[in-house]
Order: C-alpha cells, then sequence, then structure tokens
C-alpha cells in the first residue's frame, strides 16, 4: 500500500509512520505536514528514505492536497491543531486545520476513490463522571479543540452517510510516549521534573484521564485502517484511568526528585474532569493495549533522559515564549 499520512510529523503520526513501515516493509508512507510548532522532521529521522517522503503543506490548501493524494490508496489524517490550552488561547486555527482541513482531505479521498481514516480523541464525547463513552453516547464537546475534533468527524459522517465514501474514525483517549510536545500533561511534567522546574497541576489535580501509550493506539489505527467497516467509529482507549495527581507523583518517583517540587496552578477554563471510554468495538476486531501505565511511563522518562537533543531546542524555542504566557514563569 501506499499511505498518505497526513500531519505524520507530530507525535502520535510518527510514531504511527514508524510502525507501519515495521510492519508492513513493502509500504511507502508519503507524509503531508505543515510542520507547525508541534510537528518536526527530527521525528521521521532514520526511517528508509525509498519507503518514505515529506512533503512540506497544509492539509487546508486543496491544490496542495489534490497533488498529494496523487497514487496513494488510502488517507490516514493526524494533521490537527491538538492542545486544550492552546485552543483556549487562539480557537481560529483549529478551525481551520481540525475543521476544515478535515474537509479538505476528505474530498480528496472521495474524488480518489480510497479509504480516509480521522484520527479523533474521546474529547468530542465531553466529560463522564461515572461509567464509559461508548461509540453511540452522544457527542458533546466543550473546548474549542474538542469541539473542532467533533466538527471534523461529523463531516467524515456525513461524507459516508451522503456520497458513500468509505470514511471511518478512531476516536483515543490520552497518548503518551516518547516524541510527545512538552506543551501537554506527561512530558511537560517529565522535562520539568528532570530539570528541576516546579511541576504545575491545574486546579485540585483531581481530573481524571484514560492513559494509552502510544504504540498501542498506533497498533489500534492499524487494525481499522486494515479490518474498520466504513462510516463506523472506533474507540481506541488506554488500560487505565488515573487522577493527574497521582500522575504527577509518579513521574516525581521515577526522575527521582520529590513532591516540593508540585505547584498547584489556576485552573484551565471548563476544565472537563474525566474522560473514559469503552473501546468494546475495537477488541472485536482483535485490538488490546499491551502495555500498563507504571511501564509505559518508565520507558516515555527513559526516552527522554536519553534523548536530550530532540528536546533542548523545543524548551529553547517557541515553547519558552508559550510556557511563560501560560504559566506566568520562566523556565530554568
Ligand atoms: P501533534 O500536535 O503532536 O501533531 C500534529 C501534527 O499535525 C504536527 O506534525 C503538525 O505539524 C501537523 N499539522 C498541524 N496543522 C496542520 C495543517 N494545517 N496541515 C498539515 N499538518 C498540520 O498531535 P498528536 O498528539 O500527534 O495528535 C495527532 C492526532 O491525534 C490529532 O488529530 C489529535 O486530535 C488526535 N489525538 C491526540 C491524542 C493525544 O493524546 N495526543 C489523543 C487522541 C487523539
Ligand atoms: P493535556 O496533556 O493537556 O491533555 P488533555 O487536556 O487533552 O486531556 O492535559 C492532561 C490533564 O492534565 C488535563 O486534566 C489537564 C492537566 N494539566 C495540568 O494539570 N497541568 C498542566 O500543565 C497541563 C498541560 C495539563
Amino acid at each position: 500500500m501506499r499511505l498518505l499520512i497526513a500531519g505524520g510529523a507530530g507525535f502520535i503520526g510518527s510514531s504511527y509512520v514508524r510502525r507501519r513501515l515495521r510492519a508492513h516493509p513493502d509500504d511507502s508512507v508519503r507524509v503531508l505536514d505543515k510542520l507547525t510548532y508541534a510537528g518536526r522532521r527530527e521525528n521521521l529521522q532514520g526511517l528508509p528514505g525509498d519507503q518514505l517522503e515529506l512533503v512540506e503543506g497544509d492539509i487546508a490548501d486543496l491544490d496542495r492536497v489534490g497533488s498529494a493524494v496523487d497514487g496513494c490508496d488510502a488517507i490516514v489524517n493526524f494533521a490537527a491543531e491538538s492542545h486544550v490550552d492552546r485552543s483556549i488561547e487562539s480557537p481560529g486555527e483549529f478551525i481551520e486545520t481540525d475543521v476544515f482541513g478535515a474537509f479538505v482531505l476528505l474530498e480528496a479521498a472521495r474524488s480518489a476513490g480510497i479509504r480516509h481514516l480521522q484520527v479523533s480523541t474521546d474529547e468530542v464525547y465531553g466529560s463522564i463522571d461515572a461509567g464509559s463513552f461508548t461509540e453511540e453516547s452522544p457527542i458533546q464537546p466543550s473546548s474549542p479543540y474538542s469541539a473542532s475534533k467533533a466538527g471534523g468527524d461529523l463531516i467524515v459522517g456525513a461524507y459516508h452517510h451522503t456520497y458513500g465514501s468509505d470514511a471511518l474514525i478512531v476516536r483515543g483517549s490520552n497518548n503518551y510516549g516518547p516524541r510527545q510536545h512538552p506543551e501537554k500533561l506527561i512530558p511537560l511534567c517529565v522535562l520539568n521534573a528532570l530539570n528541576g522546574d516546579p511541576l504545575p497541576v491545574y486546579g485540585n489535580g483531581m481530573q481524571v484521564r484514560n492513559w494509552i501509550f502510544v504504540e498501542d493506539m498506533c497498533t489500534g489505527i492499524d487494525m481499522v485502517l486494515e479490518r474498520g467497516e466504513a462510516g463506523t467509529v472506533y474507540n481506541l482507549g488506554g488500560p487505565e484511568e488515573l487522577p493527574n495527581i497521582e500522575v504527577v507523583k509518579k513521574i516525581l518517583e521515577l526522575a527521582g526528585r520529590d513532591e516540593s517540587l508540585i505547584e498547584y496552578v489556576t485552573d484551565r477554563l471548563g476544565h472537563d474532569r474525566r474522560y473514559s471510554l469503552s473501546s468494546e468495538r475495537a477488541r472485536a476486531l482483535g485490538w488490546e493495549p499491551q502495555v500498563l501505565f507504571d511501564e509505559g511511563l518508565r520507558r516515555t522518562v527513559e526516552w527522554y533522559r536519553q534523548n536530550e537533543w530532540w528536546w533542548s531546542p523545543i524548551r529553547s524555542g517557541e515553547y519558552r515564549e508559550y510556557y511563560e504566557r501560560q504559566y506566568g514563569r520562566a523556565l530554568s
């Protein structure tokens, strides 16, 4: 197969490209990526040049997408503005990429008559106090990020219903693992702990997230791409749910730091309390997450410890300014 991977230079997309090329040595991949602050060529470093092509471009650019899709057998769309806090600060880019960009890719897939897999999030369901969301749960997004992702998902459903497009959706829970941008909770706290900076915990730290190791997410995406039914949503939830404060304490322990680094800060606006997914539909396809949280977190901390070359340019660039705006303090 020849796949068009939109957003393949980001965290999950690059992990998926690695997995796909390892598991399918006869495949080739064309990555279409705008290389925003979150997308980096380094994320695809070391992959075989004869199997991988990186095209810099915007998924909201009809002409660029039209030529990128040429010769491809399927599209997997990871491209998105992906951080809730940035969506609160500046929602416009989220609508452009996560809604309009998703439409442009779908339209290209429809014209080419190929499969389109939309990578989405459990956040489209909103917050749930008890129990878990199934794929039949109503969509009730609460942040500009999750509302934009929900917009993309609704267009996918409409394309299948109206045009019979071979389009489908995966909704993953909170991912963690190597190469995640340090704006997100786990890498932010890992790097701050390694560097001796305070770990900012929003509100009381009792918000609950369902954590999935990125490699498990990628095996799920592959399974759905190969075996999923058109017009269908597949939840991909991780094996464990934890309150944020427990995650932060585990990171401190792995980094060899004490809890005095924890700093409770002003809560996020509209902060969702709990996410929880039921993934029975994906399990029926034969998928199951393999990596328990303690093991995945250990591997993640170790990766950041050993790959300062990857994260030190991020901590000294745009992220430094973002951090000061968001947390009202400088990084060391
Ligand atoms: P990320 O921010 O690390 O990567 C996003 C990638 O998309 C980057 O390479 C960026 O350059 C690219 N991009 C952004 N705008 C673009 C545009 N207009 N055109 C082309 N490329 C563009 O995000 P991630 O964490 O890897 O998430 C990937 C996908 O998975 C997203 O759609 C996200 O909504 C979804 N998701 C993420 C999580 C999570 O916990 N990170 C969980 C569930 C679902
Ligand atoms: P995040 O990694 O931003 O993912 P999402 O908002 O998509 O779930 O945040 C995970 C949880 O951690 C969420 O409840 C917000 C919280 N959080 C903090 O407490 N402090 C922080 O500095 C960040 C970035 C997140």
